[in-house]
C-alpha cells in the first residue's frame, strides 16, 4: 500500500448493466432477460452477484430494462415458495432459495427505459454511485478462477490505486466483436492502456487483447459518459467513455486468471454450461459418463 492509496475508499458498489436486448438468445430472451439464463441450475446473474459479494461488494445495483421483474423476484424474498418447502420440510431446498442473494447485501434497482448502449446504461448509475470508484460486471462474461476475478482486480487496485479494465487475449479473426486495448506493460499480467477502440476490424485492431465484462473504474468516468456522441453501432459505448478517460488519468488493463465463456453467444453459452456441467457436485459424474457414450 502506498501513501496515495491508504486514503483511497474502498470498493463498496458494482454495477450489473442488465437492459441489453439479448437478441443472440431470441426467443429465449423475449420475455426474460439474457442474464436469467441458467448454466446448469443458477442464472448467469446470481454467478455474478456471487462474484462480487465473495470479492467484499455490498452495494448491487441493477440497471434494468423491460422485463425487469425476473431480476428483482430473483434476489428478493420468495414467501409462497418458502412457506411450500418449509411446510414440506424441504430444508436443502429451502437454503438454496433463500442464498440465491448473498447475506449482508443490498440490491438497488434502477431502470433504463432505452437501451442507448452500454455507455449510457453505466451513466444511469451515478445517482448512487456518486465519484467513488466502483466495479462492473457484465454477466454473460461467465469466468470459472480459483480466486473470483473482481477480487483479483480489487487487490490489485488497492495496490496502484487506477482504474482497470479486465483483458483476455483472443483470436485476431475476432477483434471486430471486442472493445481491443494497446498497452504498455507495466508488471506481470498488466499494462497501461494507451489506446481504446471498440470493435476494430482486425486488420487495423491495435493488439488482441479484448475487453471482457470487468471493470473497476473511478467515479471520473461519468464526466465522460455525460459528454459522449452515440459510436459503433449507434450506441453510447462504454469503451469510447475510456477512450476520452486516458488523456486525464492512467487506466489499466490486467489479464485475469481465469477461463471466461461468452454466455451472450449460444457456443460460448453451450460450453459454459459443459464445463459447469461437468464439475457440478449433483450431477457431474453422471454428465461425464453421458458425454463419454456421444463419440
Ligand atoms: P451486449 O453487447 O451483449 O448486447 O451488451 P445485448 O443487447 O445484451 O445482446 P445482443 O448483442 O443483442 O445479443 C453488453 C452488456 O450491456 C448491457 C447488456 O445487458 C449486457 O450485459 N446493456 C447493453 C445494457 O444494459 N443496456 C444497453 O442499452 C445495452
Amino acid at each position: 500500500m502506498t501513501d496515495r492509496t491508504r486514503y483511497m475508499k474502498k470498493v463498496t458498489k458494482v454495477v450489473f448493466p442488465v437492459a441489453g436486448l439479448g437478441s443472440r438468445f431470441l426467443p429465449a430472451t423475449k420475455a426474460s432477460p439474457k442474464e436469467m439464463l441458467p448454466v446448469v441450475d443458477k442464472p448467469l446473474i446470481q454467478y455474478a452477484v456471487e462474484e462480487a459479494a465473495e470479492a467484499g461488494i455490498t452495494d448491487m445495483i441493477f440497471i434494468t430494462g423491460r422485463n425487469k421483474r425476473a431480476i428483482e423476484d430473483h434476489f428478493d424474498k420468495a414467501y409462497e415458495l418458502e412457506t411450500e418447502l418449509t411446510a414440506k420440510n424441504k430444508m436443502a431446498l429451502l437454503e438454496v432459495v433463500q442464498s440465491a442473494a448473498p447475506k449482508g447485501i443490498n440490491c438497488i434497482y434502477i431502470r433504463q427505459t432505452e437501451a442507448l448502449g452500454l455507455g449510457h446504461a453505466v451513466l444511469c448509475a451515478q445517482p448512487v454511485v456518486g465519484d467513488e470508484p466502483f466495479a462492473i460486471i457484465l454477466a454473460d462474461d461467465l469466468i470459472d478462477s480459483k480466486v473470483s476475478v473482481m477480487r483479483q482486480m480489487i487487490a490489485l487496485y488497492e495496490e496502484q490505486g487506477h482504474s482497470l479494465i479486465g483483458v483476455e487475449n483472443i483470436p485476431r479473426a475476432n477483434t471486430g466483436s471486442y472493445g481491443i486495448v494497446a498497452t504498455d506493460p507495466v508488471g506481470p499480467r498488466l499494462g497501461r492502456i494507451t489506446r481504446i477502440v471498440e470493435k476494430p476490424k482486425p486488420e487495423v485492431a491495435p493488439s488482441t487483447l479484448g475487453v471482457v465484462g470487468r471493470y473497476l473504474l473511478s467515479g471520473s468516468i461519468f464526466n465522460h459518459l455525460r459528454n459522449l456522441k452515440p459510436g459503433s453501432g449507434g450506441e453510447l459505448q462504454l469503451t469510447d467513455a475510456i477512450a476520452s478517460m486516458l488523456d486525464d488519468v492512467p487506466v489499466y488493463a490486467y489479464e485475469f486468471e481465469g477461463k471466461r465463456y461468452d454466455c451472450g453467444d449460444k457456443l460460448g453459452y453451450l460450453e459454459a454450461t459443459v464445463a459447469f456441467g461437468l464439475k457440478h457436485p449433483e450431477v457431474g459424474e453422471g454428465f461425464a459418463a453421458y458425454l463419454r457414450t456421444l463419440k
